[in-house]
């Protein structure tokens, strides 16, 4: 295997490596403390398109640029705003992106055709190495493809892309947050939020000094086709293979398993009293159970590996508990929670 093994830290030479196969146009994926990035030079259209064509990613849904610092960032912005600086200055390297007017060297395909640009510094040493290796920015889609759930280890990244020699894999082990960034619109006077993260809206809205507008309509620069804002917004995403439900609590399986709904074998993310009862009057049928973590930061970083863990099982359903709380980083997780179990 030409590539680090699992939980291989990325040495020197591997960073080295990694840089040479960005220059030859090839992609790189590499660790965030989000979730793990599809990486390519973002100022190489046909290495940008090869991460396109490996996520089997529409061409309508523009990605993330990362930089290394924030001349990189303003190298690819044609307006670096008031804004941009304060939350720069407060939450880079870290998972907040911003979404800027675009500078001309950005190539079309990255923007989706758009007049603005996504950009962040992430904060994981590997990246940063890499981008400063590399010495220009990389697109880094998460190491998915395209509607399935993000990967947050380099294993789940070879389950994907393990075999198709145009990707290297950077090993940085589990990624500390565990889902994606916060996405921010800052290329007019209305800041708002289009992803929600880990960077939450009060102390965006804190820093900026200024509300945060209520997410509107599609922006008016985004292509024609382009149905939001921002379209990692699709309903359906981070999505595994199984037909996935969302559940109040309750202790009763009952409710949620109708006739009509093939339920043989269910696997179960919830708390522990939850597991504990389903799996009394479940029995054999509970094929698979994640006990999930009551602190919100300790649960984004658990859930995508617990949802692949669930699908890798083979059920027919996977149940999730609805989180009681919806506040702070919660809220990113309902968000992420809704996707993965949205029927469309
Ligand atoms: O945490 C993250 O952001 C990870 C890591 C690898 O950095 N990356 C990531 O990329 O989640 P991706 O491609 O899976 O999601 C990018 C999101 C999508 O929802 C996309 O539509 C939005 O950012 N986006 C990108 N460019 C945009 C733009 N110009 N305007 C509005 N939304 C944009
Ligand atoms: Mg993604």
């Amino acid at each position: 295997m030409p590539y680090p093994s699992p939980g291989d830290q990325a040495d020197d030479a591997m960073i080295s490596r990694a840089a040479d196969t960005l220059r030859a146009g090839r992609v790189v994926a590499f660790p965030t403390e989000t979730v793990y990035g599809l990486g390519a030079s973002a100022l190489d259209e046909s290495a940008v398109s090869l991460v396109f064509a490996l996520k089997g990613r529409p061409a309508s849904n523009p990605l993330i640029v990362h930089v290394h610092d924030t001349h990189m960032a303003r190298g690819v912005c044609r307006s670096w705003p008031e804004s941009a600086a304060r939350l720069a200055e407060r939450f880079w390297p870290g998972p907040l992106t911003l979404v800027l007017p675009r500078a001309a060297i950005v190539p079309d395909l990255v923007t989706s055709g758009g007049d603005t640009v996504a950009i962040r510094i992430p904060d994981h040493p590997t990246a940063l190495k890499l981008i400063a290796r590399f010495g220009a920015p990389i697109v880094g889609p998460s190491a998915n493809r395209s509607g399935m759930v993000s990967p947050t280890t380099a294993e789940h990244v070879r389950q994907a892309f393990g075999r198709d020699d145009r990707v290297m894999i950077l090993d940085g082990g589990p990624c500390r947050r565990g889902i994606e960034s916060t996405v921010v619109w800052l290329a007019d006077a209305s800041p708002r939020i289009l992803r929600p993260g880990f960077v939450q809206a009060h102390a965006i809205s804190e820093a900026l000094d200024q509300p945060l507008a209520e997410l509107g309509p599609a922006a008016p620069d985004q292509p024609e086709g382009a149905a939001h804002a921002s379209p990692g917004l699709l309903a359906r995403h981070y999505a595994p293979n199984a037909r996935a439900i969302l559940i109040n609590p309750g202790t009763d399986p009952a409710p949620h398993i109708h006739p009509g709904i093939p339920a043989e074998r269910v696997a179960l993310l919830a708390s522990p009293p939850l597991v504990d009862a389903f799996q009394r009057s479940l029995g054999s049928r509970l094929i698979h159970t994640e006990t999930m973590p009551a602190d919100a930061s300790a649960y984004a970083h658990a859930l995508y590996a617990a949802l692949r863990r669930a699908d890798d099982a083979a059920p027919d359903l996977i149940l999730i508990e609805r989180p009681a709380r919806t506040d702070g980083i919660w809220a990113a997780i309902h968000d992420r929670l809704k996707r993965a179990t949205s029927a469309e």
